[in-house]
């Protein structure tokens, strides 16, 4: 029998029960990652590697978690991350994750891929609700101008360029699973003849180029006025790289463990990243934000510490629609604020300005 929705506890939960209830196919391509699926789980264990160092006696009666991610003001520093293929979950598809993002006030990024089209995603948003826009490169740059210069004309806030992924990672679950059927337009989306031998994400992603390099950059910020975020960075030197090109941000991904198997947790890249930042003066000239493997509020916070402007969160949401609907995703973000509630209280701080690298231990983070 179906547990309650009362009964999840926290966002781990509601993995467990989307295991059970969701079609296999389904399960399958929300759940699977690369390879052996090494990095998929280093992405939430890192986190266990980091330690508190709280303060005490600090007057924490008012505690205010909301701060802001490229200039909007969100009501706690995590966001929807983009994933393709909602409806796989969820009849309603992305748009239930717009609903359930409007009423918590946080940021959804839409996928280039997503079951829904872009524009009854932007419809479904509640007036002042902002939303973001992965993209991935067309090989065709005029199909990829369309999209991006819509997107702005929509109102996007935002435009993250997904840069992990110039081929689809090798993802055997999904494969296995001889997906057929997506249900969904994408397929008209990418203009592209699927073969769905391959499992669902590669039958998706014929159309993405893999010649796209740093020379590309420019010609983006040539097309719109919309911060970019590279999405998928993976070292200290591609961080720099970024600040020289320009762009507004960087999310520190391994795609959810699905592309480059031994890639290392974004939370360790983070914790590279930052000192290097700092000790060149850089660390206003970039948001960096990072996603996998973020569960708990106490993984936001140890993002927060170690420098993050947000975080990304993906599969969990996926889990809570396909389990529970609406209802699901809104009790997930609300398990969410009440976690990063109390755990600010007990680390001893009132705002998110607050809490800084003196309030974890990354020691054994490299020493494992
Ligand atoms: C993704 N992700 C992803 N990223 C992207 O840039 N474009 C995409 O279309 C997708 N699609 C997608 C589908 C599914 C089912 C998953 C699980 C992930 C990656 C996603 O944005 C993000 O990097 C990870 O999901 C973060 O890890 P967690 O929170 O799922 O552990």
């Amino acid at each position: 029998k179906m547990p309650l929705l009362e009964q999840c506890y926290n966002l781990l939960d509601f993995e467990a029960v989307a295991r059970r209830v969701m079609k296999k196919g389904a399960w399958a391509y929300y759940s699977s990652a690369a390879d052996d699926e090494i990095t998929l789980r280093e992405n939430h264990a890192a986190f266990h590697r980091i330690w508190f160092r709280p303060k005490v006696l600090v007057n924490v009666e008012h505690v205010d978690f909301s701060t802001t991610m490229l200039g909007t003001k969100v009501s706690i520093p995590f966001y929807v991350t983009a994933t393709a293929l909602g409806k796989l979950g969820n009849p309603e598809g992305e748009v239930l994750l717009t609903r359930a993002a409007a009423k918590h006030n946080v940021v959804q990024m839409i996928p280039t891929l997503a079951s829904c089209s872009f524009d009854e995603i932007m419809d479904a948003a509640s007036g002042d609700q902002v939303q973001w826009l992965q993209l991935y490169v067309n090989k065709d740059r005029a199909i990829t101008q369309r999209i991006v210069q819509h997107a702005e004309k929509r109102g996007c806030k935002g435009l993250f360029i997904t840069v992990d992924a110039p081929q689809l990672g090798r993802r055997e679950k999904d494969m296995r699973s001889k997906f057929t059927d997506p249900g969904t337009d994408v397929q008209r989306q990418s203009g592209q003849q699927t073969d769905n031998s391959q499992g669902a994400a590669r039958a998706i992603s014929s159309f993405i180029d893999p010649a796209l390099s740093w020379a590309d950059i420019p010609w983006f910020q040539s097309i719109t006025k919309m911060p970019i975020v590279l999405k998928g960075v993976q070292r200290v030197e591609d961080v720099l790289k970024a600040v020289e090109a320009g762009v507004q941000g960087v999310v520190l991904s391994n795609h959810g463990g699905r592309q480059l198997e031994f890639s290392r947790s974004s939370i360790e890249v983070l914790a590279e990243t930052m000192p290097v930042l700092r000790e060149l003066g850089l660390e206003d000239k970039i948001e960096i934000f990072i996603d996998g493997g973020i569960r708990r509020a106490t993984d936001i916070v140890k993002a927060l510490c170690l420098g993050a402007k947000g975080v990304g969160i993906g599969r969990p949401f996926l889990y809570a629609m396909s389990a529970y609907g609406l209802d699901g995703v809104d009790r997930a973000m609300q398990l969410l604020k009440d976690e990063m509630e109390m755990n600010m209280r007990l680390i001893g701080a009132t705002r998110i300005d607050e809490l800084n690298a003196s309030m974890v231990d990354v020691r054994s983070l490299y020493n494992h």
